[in-house]
Parts: C-alpha cells; sequence; structure tokens
C-alpha cells in the first residue's frame, strides 16, 4: 500500500496503472475508519484492479458552528486497517493540498440544486455543496471507473449520483448497504463522540426504523401513521432530540403521496448531545 499526499505524486502513480490495462476503484473518506468504510473498499477491490481510498476531512462541507475540529481523526489506525485490508493507494492530502488559498474555501463550487437544499440539506445549508464540491475534484484527481458510496447517506448517494448524470462525470456510482454494529445501530465516525449512555440510547433509531417495515409488512400504507408510529418510537427515548423523521419516494427523494405505492426511503436524523445521529432504512413491500 502506498500512502500519498500530493495530487501531482496520486497522479503519476494512477498514469501508471491506468496505461497498463488496469481499471481504477474509489472510495473518497473523511478517515476515522470502521467496518462500514472498510466494506466499501471491499466492493471496490471486488470490482476493480486498484483501489484509491481518500481521507480527507473536508472544511467546505462543514458550516462555522459545525463539528469540523471535533471530527475524529486516527490517521496511524485508519493506514494500518487498509494495509491490512491490501487497499493499493491512500491519498490523504493536507487542507492548503486541497484548497491551495490555505482557508478551506474555494471560488468554485457544485451546487446539485434542490436535491441539495431538501431535507438533510435544509437542516445543513452549504453541506451537499461543499460534498459534491470535493467529491468532484477527488474525481477529477483520481479519474476513477468506479466510485462507491454508502447508502447510509441517502441523500449524499442521490446528491452525487445526480451530479455525475447532469456534468458526464465518466465515472460509475454504486450505493453499498448499510454495515451495522451487533445491535443494529449503523457504524458511524461519529458514534465515538457518543458517551456510554447515549451510544446505548442511540438504538432506538434502528428500533424504529424495524418498527416502520413491521408495519408496512402488516399492510400499512399510510405515510402520516407510519411517520407518527416512527416519531412516537423515536421520542421514548429521552436523550435523543429528534430533528427530523421523513418518508420519501426511494428513487427521487420527492414527497410522497399519502398512501404509498412504491418503496419509499425513512430518512431519520437525531440528535444526542452535540452528536447527530443519520440513518435511513428503504420501506420495502
Ligand atoms: P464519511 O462519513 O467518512 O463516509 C465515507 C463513505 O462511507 C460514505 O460513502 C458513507 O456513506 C460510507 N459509510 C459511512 N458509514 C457507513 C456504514 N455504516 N455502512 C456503509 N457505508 C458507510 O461521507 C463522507 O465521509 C464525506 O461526505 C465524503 C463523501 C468523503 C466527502 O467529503
Amino acid at each position: 500500500m502506498q500512502l500519498i499526499r500530493t495530487i501531482a505524486d496520486l497522479r503519476t502513480a494512477l498514469r501508471a496503472e491506468r496505461s497498463a490495462g488496469k481499471t481504477v476503484g474509489f472510495v473518497p473518506t473523511m478517515g476515522y475508519l470502521h467496518i462500514g468504510h472498510l466494506t466499501l473498499a471491499k466492493h471496490s477491490q471486488l470490482n476493480c484492479d486498484v483501489t484509491v481510498v481518500s481521507i480527507f476531512v473536508n472544511p467546505t462541507q462543514f458550516s462555522p458552528n459545525e463539528d469540523l475540529a471535533q471530527y475524529p481523526r486516527n490517521l496511524p489506525h485508519d493506514l494500518k486497517l487498509l494495509e491490512e485490508q491490501g487497499v493499493d493507494y491512500v491519498f490523504a492530502p493536507e487542507v492548503d493540498e486541497m484548497y491551495p488559498d490555505g482557508s478551506g474555501k474555494t471560488s468554485t463550487y457544485v451546487d446539485v440544486g434542490d436535491l441539495s437544499s431538501i431535507l438533510m440539506g435544509a437542516l445543513r445549508p452549504n453541506h451537499f455543496r461543499g460534498v459534491a464540491t470535493v467529491v468532484s475534484k477527488l474525481f477529477n484527481i483520481v479519474q476513477p471507473d468506479k466510485a462507491f458510496f454508502g447508502e447510509k447517506d441517502y441523500q449524499q448517494l442521490a446528491v452525487i449520483k445526480r451530479m455525475v448524470t447532469d456534468l458526464n462525470q465518466p465515472v460509475e456510482v454504486f450505493g453499498v448497504p448499510t454495515v451495522r454494529e451487533p445491535d443494529g445501530l449503523a457504524c458511524s465516525s461519529r458514534n465515538s463522540l457518543l458517551s456510554a449512555e447515549d451510544r446505548a440510547a442511540a438504538i432506538i433509531l434502528p428500533q424504529a426504523m424495524q418498527l416502520a417495515q413491521t408495519l408496512v409488512d402488516q399492510g400499512e400504507r399510510s405515510v402520516s401513521v407510519l411517520h407518527q408510529a416512527v416519531l412516537d418510537k423515536l421520542q421514548q427515548e429521552a436523550r435523543g432530540e429528534v430533528e427530523a423523521v421523513d418518508i420519501r419516494d426511494a428513487e427521487t427523494l420527492a414527497e410522497t403521496a399519502e398512501l404509498l405505492t412504491a418503496p419509499a426511503v425513512l430518512l431519520l436524523t437525531v440528535r444526542f448531545g452535540k452528536t447527530r445521529l443519520i440513518d435511513q432504512h428503504v420501506l420495502r413491500f
């Protein structure tokens, strides 16, 4: 495995791989890796000749009042995990390498319209603009054949897919199912920020999603009934502050009719202390 710190060095290395006829798979991350990230890398390794994982805590997707400084980091541990898994390249640039004026800002942004401003985009203005911008930059640097993103960040995956379509970016985007802890909580770098009590309480998220699926399995199709049932379940846990419960079309993220006729995605955002947890479950019937 090679650790690469500069754009120029990564381009040189990947040019050689490409001219040897190798396909390149790419997994962008912000580090503090867990089994969810490693599963994305495994998908890339199984589908591509060469796998690049980037580790970059991207300032443009955090707003000034958010947790950029608190975002957990542990590069040596990340490198150990990726080495053990046999990943080929890790690209871990400094902020100045990606945003050369030193401010962590850029003049040019990629804005994916309405998809960026709804749902999580309404709670975190400019978040998806930052994500789309850095992922575009990384796509231009890595020039991957295939890129792998988690379904856990469901709206992010939708934003990236739309961006790639709209801008004709020559990369195939794959969504990978959410990897969970044994008790059902989605693996997340942010779980490490939870107190022991909040970590225990956070299983209310998978429990609420399970409840919704059970109701759908029993024939419930009313969005308002499902929404209220999920809300009631989440509110049983006083440690969590429910920020958003949304049921949207699983393909388009558009609002659904009152009675479901097609798969819908349940999107949850619950805050424990300062830590915002998100999760998703596609309601199938
Ligand atoms: P990060 O939160 O580090 O996540 C990197 C990738 O791992 C994302 O595609 C995310 O959806 C996926 N992932 C996280 N938890 C997962 C889980 N439990 N199961 C499966 N996949 C999971 O998302 C970002 O970083 C950033 O916004 C980024 C795309 C790197 C742009 O900066």
